[in-house]
């Protein structure tokens, strides 16, 4: 959260001001006045305003062969003579270009750093195919890129068929670095200053957006561009019958008490967008860390030479500032597009085992004694948990890396009687630095010149909650050194190895600056502008404070360290969440499509605040958002400090019952959701996703936002609403799907919706695909430590042949290790009745230095003919063909799922090790 009011005021009247934000904030809403429009932002309004047709920009000459690889020319504006634009085209793959156009060395514009994976350098060079006067036409392997000399236009083909042209409406736009004019016309106001609310803005660089235009061909719906509370298909901002809306924004602001159903940008962004429909799928990534707005038209507007019969959705992208740096990808499926854009910025982390489980926060866990009670009441009601959480009351007045002892006098001791249970704890470290001539970090960052300048070069300073304050310049690599030191045990006092991090505010928040946030013209280092990177402004930070982890990290643990700001590339450093929603049942709702598209831009690691962090939420919101945080990547329950004391007992019954059941069933699905999250680091894929992402060609899920797959074996249709007795079920694909809860299998209905009954509070539709096998540990324990050497059960769900088919990733949850093949990756299949297990890693990868001691204790096979009566006649036999081992006391069937056609057959404690390769047969006698 953030203040309201932005108005200049003395520090007297700011702290007064604070306060009453503290005491009283939930109060307001989102007041979006307070933010600017884009007809508020010059920049927007002069690309806004553009009429398509007109482009003035060309290709200066030959394209060449350029040293690095890739090709080399240049862009020219033909309302600048000698104005000349180096323009680098590179491939990565067959399936990602580069197109970049920035300026001259000697008017060096800003090049966002830390996004590109480190990897990324394998470039390769598309080969000139054919070129005539008009254009020039690239190869890169099936797929062709034409660049259109005048205008300078860029239409991608994949397999022949055009997917998307750059600068086909002719809107490119690249605002060159000029010199100030002794008159500003009125044509140009706001162009060398500006003024929003009481804020000036000195612009001293003058013009220089960056803006284009991108059609998707033949798409039907759009995804992407995250942060905002609304549905996941991007509607059209313009092109409207009736009311035009506002383009999309993508600018990290501390947004208070937002909304859903808006398409405000929140706290962080990711300028990645992909298209689907029935021809396949396509994406575009532009590397800008500016202030943008982008529109999404309703309908086509103005005929693209050579496109006109084709169906297109156009988009309208406008940066303030920075270079032109798009990345096409080419797809063509919506899994190629994740993975491209994965490639191009990272796959997301592997976190420690611990981080996937449940978290238990609150503004604020008063002192020890707090701390201590909320840890025993878990265990009090068997209910597991992985790790406490203190937020900003804990510190001294808002110092980071200190205490308040007169509330905690024994930090170390208190993390370590946690740690005694298997838990750990998370301690909020926020950046803006106390300007306390007292506090070590403040002397030390003043001393050393480590802060962000403003505009006159003196140390910035705002306000958040410490009061005033200034901020750490994390674009400078010495900064970060420095700040990652900071975490290392003899610097942070009385922190511990299982002591991790959240950094909240990041964006930055700064209560007095505009739009509660840094002025444009404050200076970093190098002398960027801060316009320059507002939106990498979070990663930096984020990141930081991983290094400072990985410093700290004797024990060769994974880092955690949860933001809320974000941008493309932070799947690669570490968690986010959606910051301060509400206790309403829309915020609930709208969660689901909020995670679903950071997902689709390459975030996986991400949950909203359980329960809503503003207000009071009754009991069954409460429960059911356990029920749907359960399934989140990240799951966190959070609450603001003015709210009444919400932990999982607190409600009495039936709601702790159910919220423990909730909690459970995450722990029991721990082993797939670490394989899945396994899988996501290795592919880039998300862990929650939309259904089409899996079911590309099946139109009706394209709009579905509600619904979503957990990895591809488990699907969720969430009771969102109060009182719910029904929900909309669709099931994808031709197999059957089966009742988590109870066995019972559901198929789709050839394209259409089913209505699925919800019987009361404790009925929660999720389902697990027929034709997979799922690993679960169902034993409840106190936290993850406790289950590491429990036995697994096995989830077999048949497809309609009989078969299914499973992944399981086991490393030790916890260390690097994995990277040197420490770990085991093992396939069940099953087929005829044969259950077989065995390696899955690459050749002679997995298990070096790691031991997986764990059985199985149980196979539970879903989708068999109805056996029911003729229970007594089935054997499992463990062995190819001599059935050394019967097991024939252990089949039991039915005990679950005897609703439908399906019935399910139990295997009792056959005990068979997951680490040796094995086979049961289940016969008939
Ligand atoms: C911000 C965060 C919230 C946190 C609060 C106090 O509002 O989004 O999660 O509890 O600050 O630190």
């Amino acid at each position: 959260m953030g203040g309201g009011e932005k108005v200049l005021m003395s520090p007297a009247l700011i702290g007064f001001a604070l306060c009453l934000l503290l005491s009283c904030q939930c109060a307001f809403a989102v007041k979006s006045e307070e933010f600017r429009k884009c007809h508020e932002a010059s920049f927007c309004r002069r690309n806004r305003a553009k009429e398509p047709g007109a482009s003035t920009f060309a290709l200066g000459g030959k394209l060449q062969q350029a040293a690095g690889g890739g090709l080399s020319g240049t862009v020219i504006n033909k309302d600048f003579p000698g104005v000349e634009l180096p323009l680098e085209i590179s491939a990565y793959g067959d399936g990602i270009v580069r197109v970049k156009v920035t300026e001259v060395p000697e008017k060096k514009r800003f090049e966002v750093p830390d996004v590109l994976d480190e990897g990324l350098d394998s470039k390769k060079s598309p080969i000139v195919s054919a070129r005539s006067s008009k254009d020039t036409w690239l190869t890169l392997g099936g797929n062709k890129l034409r660049i259109l000399h005048d205008p300078f236009r860029i239409d991608a083909f994949v397999d022949g068929r055009p997917i998307l042209s750059i600068n086909g409406r002719g809107l490119f736009n690249f605002e060159h670095y000029r010199e100030k004019p002794a008159n500003i016309s009125e044509e140009e106001s706001g162009t060398w200053e500006e003024i929003f609310k009481s804020h000036t803005d000195s612009k001293p660089k003058g013009p220089a957006s960056v803006a284009f235009d991108a059609a998707f061909i033949n798409a039907e719906q759009l995804y992407g561009i995250p942060e905002r509370a609304t549905r996941l298909p991007l509607k059209p901002t313009k092109g409207l019958e009736g009311a035009e809306s506002e383009p999309y924004r993508l600018f990290n602001l501390d947004v208070f008490e937002y909304v859903h159903e808006s398409p405000f940008g929140l706290y962080g962004a990711v300028p990645m967008m992909m298209a689907h429909g029935a021809q396949g799928t396509a994406g575009l990534f532009f590397l800008n860390a500016a202030e943008m707005f982008i529109d999404v038209l309703a309908k086509a507007e103005h005929m693209i030479p050579g496109l006109e019969d084709k169906s297109r959705i156009d988009t309208h992208w406008i940066a303030e500032s920075g270079i032109f740096d798009v990345f096409l990808l080419l797809g063509p499926t919506p899994k190629n597009v994740v993975q491209q854009y994965t490639t191009v910025t990272g796959k997301p982390v592997m976190p420690q085992l611990f981080s996937i489980a449940y978290h238990q926060c609150r503004w604020n866990y008063k002192d020890e004694a707090d701390v201590n009670a909320v840890d025993a009441g878990f265990d009090e009601h068997d209910i597991p948990y992985d790790v406490l959480w203190l937020d900003i009351e804990h510190t001294d007045h808002k110092k980071y890396f200190t205490w308040d002892h007169s509330l905690f006098p024994h930090p170390k001791e208190m993390q370590n009687r946690i740690a005694a249970k298997g838990r750990k704890m998370v301690t909020i470290v926020d950046p803006h630095i106390k300007r306390d001539s007292g506090y070590y970090i403040h002397e030390e960052a003043t001393a050393k010149g480590y802060y962000v300048k403003n505009k006159d070069g003196n140390d910035f300073e705002g306000w958040c909650w410490p009061g005033s304050s200034s901020y750490l310049d994390m674009l400078s690599p010495e900064v970060r050194d420095w700040w990652a030191e900071q975490y290392l045990l003899d610097k942070y006092k009385e922190s511990t190895l299982t002591l991790y991090s959240w950094n909240d505010m990041n964006e930055p928040s700064v209560f007095n600056g505009p739009e509660l946030t840094m002025p444009r013209d404050n200076l970093h280092y190098d002398g960027v502008e801060h316009r320059d990177l507002h939106n990498l402004n979070g990663l930096l930070f984020h990141k930081a404070s991983v290094e400072g982890l990985l410093k700290r990290g004797k024990n060769n643990d994974r880092p955690f360290v949860l933001s809320r700001a974000f941008f493309a590339g932070t799947q690669r450093i570490g968690a986010i969440w959606t910051g301060d929603n509400t206790a309403e049942w829309t915020h609930l709702q709208v969660s689901v499509p909020m995670l679903l598209s950071l997902g689709v831009a390459g975030i996986s690691f991400a949950g909203a605040d359980v329960g809503g962090f503003f207000g009071n939420p009754e009991p069954d919101l409460l429960t059911r958002w356990y029920q749907v945080g359960a399934y989140y990547p990240f799951f966190r329950g959070h609450a603001h400090l003015d709210t009444k004391r919400r932990e999982p007992w607190l409600f009495g019954e039936p709601y702790t019952t159910l919220i423990r059941d909730a909690i459970r069933t995450r722990y029991a699905l721990l082993p797939y959701v670490y394989t899945v999250f396994y899988e996501a680091h290795k592919t880039g894929l998300p862990v929650m996703r939309p259904l089409w992402l899996e079911y590309p060609d099946e139109a009706s899920t394209w709009a579905l936002d509600e619904s979503f797959l957990l990895g591809s074996d488990i699907l969720v249709h969430p009771v969102v609403t109060k009182d719910a007795f029904q929900v909309s079920a669709f099931f994808p694909g031709k197999e059957p799907w089966y009742e988590v809860r109870t066995g019972a299998a559901h198929t789709g209905a050839a394209g259409k919706a089913i209505t699925l009954p919800v019987t009361g509070l404790e009925s929660f539709p999720a389902f697990q695909r027929g034709g997979s096998i799922i690993a679960r540990k169902d034993r409840p324990r106190r936290s993850t430590t406790q289950m590491a050497n429990d036995p697994y059960t096995l989830y077999i769900a048949l497809n309609s042949t009989g078969a299914a088919e499973g992944l399981l990733y086991v490393d030790d949850g916890r260390s690097f290790d994995y990277e040197k093949e420490a770990y085991v990756l093992r396939r069940f299949t099953f087929q005829n009745g044969r259950l077989e297990c065995s390696d899955a890693a690459p050749t002679g990868e997995s298990a070096k230095g790691f031991a997986l001691p764990n059985k199985i204790e149980k196979i539970v096979v879903m989708g068999l003919p109805k056996i029911a009566e003729k229970s007594s006649t089935f054997r499992a036999v463990l062995g190819d063909t001599d059935g050394k081992i019967q097991l024939e006391s252990a089949v039991e069937p039915p005990v679950m799922g005897s609703g439908g056609d399906a019935t399910a057959l139990v295997i009792k404690r056959p005990w068979l090790s997951v680490a040796e390769d094995w086979s049961v047969q289940i016969v008939s006698s």
